[in-house]
């Protein structure tokens, strides 16, 4: 590490436009699944089976922010984030994901924002975090073409409604998670398998952002629109032929599959040959629905994974070495602890001329909290984040498109298939009491920001 980036490291050497944050789902936070005319969503539904969730947790009232709302915005202005990236729960605006609009769940929103503005927070909304209406799965969910105009119907009545206070809009939350997760492997919401399913998904999601992004545009000519990616830095077992090859196949698909599309270059179709069955779900015209020039791209990086071929694994022939087998420091999720992983993130995405600017809309880590007199000394959680902004700002330095970073997460919260047990939040939360504690992560990111 470059002794002046250790050195350097306070909130004026990232200039003063770079935007500075905190990321958050409505599913993970919000609780009230069945509040004022709330619809369930697929998650409500996934997680209430059997043996869905790790050790049996349900979200319940996750963190309760549909109640705690004001006094978490209080929390986060006394902590001294300027911006709060949230989403909106699909379900709670539209009940059956189309038609009849919940008066409800509209008021709810615009007092968050209200309360967001008031306290000098600026909202950035996240349209789409994986929380898809149930009714709309019912349907065929991310598989069923239609989903390009319900998913139309919902973006215009969120512009439509808040897009009068909110100026910063992602349309969609890392879609090769829910595409891949969720309709390919089985494990997250909706619980769908096969290789039909997923690129079906894969193709309509492209559609609906691209679709949505336009919706916002035409709406909100001047509203900042976005959408966000999740990426891995990648690297080989071995120099071996067969490792570089299957670590190029993982790169191609975790990495590039999503984002090019969007940025008008197609799927990368030649680097992944299995990708070319998806052409039979693109209608001629889909091409140019497909591209859409966004005012900022999100990227979303937490770790470096390890990558070996694998004749085993169906499609892709690879499989990734475990931080864990490797023995290298790494988090509760199993996700090594490597801050240049975020650098070489930013330098690959940076290098598309198409993107405008590069916003890293999240980065955090989980460990096993430890309260000690009265506080949660989470000295790991500061590392980490202190460690990752350091490789930010050599990316910064050199000249990569840098424009903003938001830490995973403000409060701890439900994590989707692993409950509530990894931890991301700067701030603990008694999932019994509901009570709060800013955690010494905390402390050093509101001193940072001051
Ligand atoms: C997601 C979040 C999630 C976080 C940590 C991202 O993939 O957008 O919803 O909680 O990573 O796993």
């Amino acid at each position: 590490m470059d002794q002046s980036l250790a050195t350097d490291l306070n909130k004026a050497a990232f200039g003063p436009d770079f935007h500075w944050g905190v990321s958050t789902a409505a599913f993970q936070i919000e609780g009230a699944a069945e509040t004022d005319g709330k619809g369930l969503s697929v998650w409500d539904v996934f997680a209430s089976r059997k043996n869905k969730i790790k050790n049996g947790h349900r979200p319940g009232d996750a963190c309760n922010f549909y109640h705690q709302y004001a006094d978490d915005i209080g929390l986060m202005a006394e902590l001294n984030i300027p911006n709060f990236r949230f989403s909106l729960s699909w379900s709670r605006l539209l009940p059956a994901g189309v038609g009849a609009v919940n008066p409800k769940g509209i008021d709810y929103y615009n007092r968050v924002i209200d309360t967001l503005l008031e306290k000098g927070i600026t909202p950035w909304v996240t349209l789409y975090h994986w929380d898809l209406p149930h009714a709309l799965e019912q349907r065929g969910g991310w598989t069923h073409r239609d989903i390009v105009s319900w998913f139309s119907e919902y973006t215009a009545l969120c512009a439509q409604h808040y897009g009068d206070r909110v100026k910063h809009f992602m349309v969609m939350n890392e879609p090769s998670v829910f595409t891949g997760a969720g309709y390919f492997l089985g494990v997250h919401a909706p619980g769908r398998r096969g290789l039909s399913n997923y690129l079906k998904a894969i193709h309509h999601s492209t559609l609906a952002t691209a679709t949505g992004a336009n919706i916002l545009r035409a709406a909100l000519p001047k509203a900042q629109i976005g959408t966000t990616f999740s990426c891995t830095h990648l690297e080989p077992y071995t120099h071996s032929p067969s490792h570089i090859r299957a670590t190029q196949r993982v790169d191609t698909l975790l990495n590039r599959t999503f984002i090019e599309p969007l940025l008008g270059l197609g799927y990368p179709i030649a680097d992944f040959s299995v990708l070319k069955k998806i052409e039979k779900y693109i209608q001629p015209d889909d091409y140019d629905k497909m591209a859409f020039d966004f005012d900022f791209i999100g990227i979303q990086c937490y770790t470096r994974e390890i990558v070996k071929a694998s004749l085993w694994t169906p499609y892709i022939g690879a499989s990734i070495v475990k931080a864990s087998q490797r023995k290298v420091p790494h988090t509760l999720m199993n996700w090594e602890v490597y801050p240049e992983a975020i650098y070489e993130m930013i330098k690959k995405f940076s290098a598309y001329p198409q993107i405008k600017k590069l916003i890293v809309t999240e980065n955090g880590a989980a460990f096993p909290d430890v309260w000690q007199s009265g506080a949660v000394n989470d000295v790991k959680r500061t590392e980490y984040l202190q460690g990752y902004l350091k490789e930010v700002l050599r990316a910064k330095r050199e000249g990569h498109k840098t424009d903003g970073y938001f830490v995973w997460t403000l409060t701890d919260n439900f994590e989707w298939a692993e409950g509530f047990h990894p931890r991301f939040g700067l701030v603990h939360v008694d999932f019994e009491t509901q009570q709060r504690t800013v955690k010494n992560s905390g402390l050093w990111y509101r001193d940072f920001l001051k």
